[in-house]
């Protein structure tokens, strides 16, 4: 996956090959257009009012693509919130310079106002903002496989790692004993599963975490990605895992397909991300899934949406609704030394579901609907609607007052 998507020059990432939007291989939020990004610096303004209003807040954006998100934010804060505008800087953390370029394309009426750092060790420390949308779903993952409880009793280890090797011209998985001390370590708390079960584990997830961490010095970071909390995540169901491979809106089932010109991306473990946060003194400020952190954006809007065009409500309806992007997406907002009681603002007072302490291994008895178990979450431009969770969505989607507005 590493090399798929991020080898200098053949990577999906890395060449400047990747597409995403309505003639590309998926869609993203930020691809939606710029109602999105207008949404979010609403959110980051607010959070710069709880942060004093200091004069240097800074928005780290991760995984900027062609810069689409950072535009789209900087216009709607000058527009918007000038003294916010005035107070803000953004840093793109940006390791590619095929992508650097386009950004700077994009933003160059920001000149000034946008620098860009090649990694977060190589960022300042800061206070405000680190922002990812569909960056953690993006970091290579390690494959790995059940050998059943039995093999577990006699040989030490249940999981064996997958690695690819090459046969016959031919690129084909091989399973070895795990030795990367990281992931042994990672696979004591997973739960025992039956010969053949296959999943991922995202440990560089946890090292993005553990580096931020350390450049964060007061203020948030707000991750939206499509993932599960962890029991749900290595659920007994859950038997192929979440990996997904994807090229111009279609889903392939394996992931040698097109190598370096097709998305490969995993589901986020959330619970992993959150716990590993609080071991460096974060906390848990909101969980909750797109459809209600966007809502709770809108409901404290001084201009709300109903007056919106036919465009802008049309992107509102994609971003909330529970089938198309409002339920599949998850926010995680970390916080620190944010008062507890700021910490989880407006956005997050609906639901908040992550309880990383319990989020272990506990089987609840219940099995999630086939479709949650093997649906996937980028949205293409077929998309895969839910069937089976439709009825509850639509409960959810008619209770928020707010979706009305695009129901026209
Ligand atoms: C799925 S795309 C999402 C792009 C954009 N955020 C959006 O929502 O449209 C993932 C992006 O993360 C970037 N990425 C992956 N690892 C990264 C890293 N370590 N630092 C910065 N960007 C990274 C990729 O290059 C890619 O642009």
């Amino acid at each position: 996956m590493q090399q798929a998507l991020y080898h200098p020059e053949h990577g999906y990432y890395s060449s400047g090959r990747a597409s995403i939007g309505r003639r590309g291989d998926y869609f993203t939020s930020v691809s939606i257009g710029p109602l999105f990004g207008q949404l979010l610096a609403a959110q980051f303004a607010q959070m710069w009012e709880r942060l004093d209003q200091i004069d240097n807040f800074v928005i780290v954006e991760q995984g900027a693509h062609h810069g689409d998100f950072a535009r789209d934010v900087l216009g709607s804060a000058r527009k918007g919130w000038p003294e916010f505008f005035a107070a803000l800087c953004y840093r793109i953390v940006e390791p590619f310079p095929i992508l650097q370029d386009r950004q700077s394309q994009t933003l160059a009426e920001y000149e000034g106002k946008i620098e860009w750092r090649d990694s977060i060790d190589a960022l300042e420390p800061f206070t405000g903002v680190h922002f990812s949308n569909e960056l953690l779903d993006a970091m290579p993952v390690h494959l790995i496989c059940s050998r059943g409880p039995v093999a577990y009793a006699t040989a030490g280890s249940q999981w064996n790692e997958k690695f690819v090797s090459c046969r016959n011209d031919q690129f084909a998985f091989v399973e070895q004993p795990i030795v990367d001390p990281a992931l042994r370590a990672f696979i004591t708390k997973l739960p025992s599963r039956p010969a053949g079960y296959k999943t991922e584990v995202n440990l560089a997830a946890l090292d993005w975490i553990d580096n931020l961490a350390t450049k964060l010095e007061r203020g948030y970071a707000l991750a939206i990605d499509y993932g599960h909390s962890r029991a749900e995540f290595y659920a007994h169901h859950r038997t192929n895992g979440t990996l997904q491979c994807r090229a111009q809106h279609r889903l392939f089932t394996s992931p040698f397909h097109e190598i370096g010109h097709a998305d490969i991306s995993a589901h986020v473990d959330w619970s992993s991300v959150a716990e590993r946060a609080e071991a460096h003194g974060l906390h848990v400020g909101g969980f909750t899934d797109q459809h209600h952190f966007i809502t709770g954006i809108i409901s404290e809007l001084a201009a709300p949406l109903e007056d919106a065009d036919a465009k802008t409500k049309r992107a509102l309806q994609t971003l909330l609704h529970p089938e198309i992007l409002g339920r599949a997406f998850q926010v995680l907002a970390l916080a620190k030394d944010v008062a507890a009681s700021t910490a989880a603002d407006s956005s997050f007072k609906q639901k908040n579901t992550l309880t990383t302490k319990n989020a272990g291994h506990k089987e609840t008895g219940r099995r999630s609907s086939p479709r949650r178990a093997d649906s996937t979450n980028r949205l293409s431009f077929e998309r895969e609607a839910g069937r089976s969770t439709a009825r509850d969505s639509c409960r959810s989607y008619r209770t928020t007052r707010r979706l009305q507005i695009c129901a026209g």
